[in-house]
């Protein structure tokens, strides 16, 4: 079953209890017991529920994976994972991971007495040289945020296996339509479903896929006890968004393409940061791994003054924290992502004042192309 086909028909998409064409929201906390000695399908909804178990077949289905889970939020899926590690275990991340990601390594794990490295991926002995001991997991996340930098997974992985360590990987900018990290040998799988999984601006959702049986096993009683479970609701409007993922992701990666290759030609931009590109450095890689450059890109006005200048005169794109929405979302690193960190760590990331980030949406592209046009003319 191709992509498109499997978003349709690959995964529970009919309710099998009544035949509805949309799974039901089955808003219920807890369920009729027929008899007390007999286990059912479902007995309370923080231990399962039919609407959110679909969109866990779901996800599973999406990333080539025998068992998928939902959480309240991407966050959550990250923190509750994360969790699986034990007191003195160590923790090796990118130094562009996901700013949320950052503050729950840096400031929560310790507490557990968890420690953590954070080390540039783009050179995979500075990589090696960063195991310890006591190392347990390889965190990824490709391309990053906000300058599309790009890991090579299967490196990363080869080394992980060289070192037994597990691999968990952030997928929330390519999705599991564009790259597939456990086909590439990762062992678990997150996806923020709050972009472009859901798509419509409108859930916060986080969700894990893995095939090795024991994580399963052990992050089955890490959701019910931590409790962060999606609620029935969210769940089913991600069930509802994603029938339409293909359609949407192609539309809003062409929008992206479309308009990387614009603002590299336009003068008023210094730089363009997207991994379709032949100028990103490792487009090659990128192309090696995913099907395509993605839906976000990033782009240097060169000054604090030029964004609010540009922004300001910007129609169609929403300004706003978040991305993957059909909608397109222009945001400002340096005050939203970022803004947690110093401004001299911002800076050595290349988080610089003039930095924009653009999630395309699915706009004509032709819309997009002269609202960008217009607001430029003011710099
Ligand atoms: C790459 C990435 N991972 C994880 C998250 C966290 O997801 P959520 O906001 O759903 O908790 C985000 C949110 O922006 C993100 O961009």
């Amino acid at each position: 079953m191709l992509e498109n086909t499997k978003l349709i028909h690959g995964y529970p998409v009919v309710d099998k209890y009544t035949g509805a064409a949309s799974i039901p929201k089955y808003q219920t906390s807890t369920f009729n017991q027929k008899d007390v000695f007999e286990k059912q399908d479902y007995s309370y909804t923080r231990f399962g529920n039919p609407t959110v178990a679909a969109l866990e077949e779901g996800i599973a289905t999406l990333e080539g994976a025998k068992y998928g889970f939902a959480f309240s939020s991407g966050m959550a899926a990250i923190s509750t994972v994360l969790m699986l590690m034990e007191t003195g275990n160590h923790i090796i991340v990118p130094n562009e991971v996901y700013g949320g990601t950052c503050q729950f390594v840096k400031d929560i794990l310790p507490s557990y007495h968890i420690e953590s490295s954070f080390v540039d991926y783009s050179d995979i002995e500075t990589v090696e040289k960063a195991i310890l001991p006591n190392t347990r997991v390889l965190y990824i996340e490709t391309p990053s945020n906000p300058l599309l930098k790009v890991a090579d997974i299967k490196k990363l992985v080869a080394l992980a296996k060289k070192h037994e360590l597990v691999t968990i990987m952030d997928n929330t900018f390519m999705t599991p339509l564009y790259q597939k990290p456990l086909e590439l040998g990762v062992d678990i799988v997150i996806e923020s479903a709050t972009k472009f999984l859901n798509g419509h601006s409108d859930v916060v959702a986080g969700l894990v896929a893995l095939n090795d049986e024991r994580i399963a096993e052990q992050l089955t009683v890490y959701q019910k006890s931590f409790g962060s479970i999606l609620g029935i609701e969210d769940a089913w409007l991600i069930l509802r968004g994603m029938k339409t993922m293909g359609i949407r992701m192609e539309k809003s990666c062409q929008n992206a393409a479309t308009i990387a290759e614009f603002l590299e030609k336009h003068p008023k931009i210094e730089k363009v940061f997207y991994p379709g590109l032949s100028s990103h450095p490792d487009s090659d890689v990128h192309l090696s791994q995913a099907k395509n450059g993605g839906a976000v890109l990033s782009f240097e006005l060169g000054s604090e003054e030029n964004v609010h200048t540009f922004t300001t005169h910007l129609n169609l794109p929403i300004i706003a924290v978040s991305l993957g929405g059909v909608e397109s979302i222009v945001s400002y690193p340096r005050t939203m992502s970022h803004a947690c960190i110093s401004e001299e760590e911002r800076l050595k990331q290349g988080v610089t004042p003039g930095l924009l980030r653009l999630s395309c949406g699915i706009e004509d592209t032709e819309d997009l192309l002269t609202d960008l046009e217009q607001a430029l003319s003011y710099l």
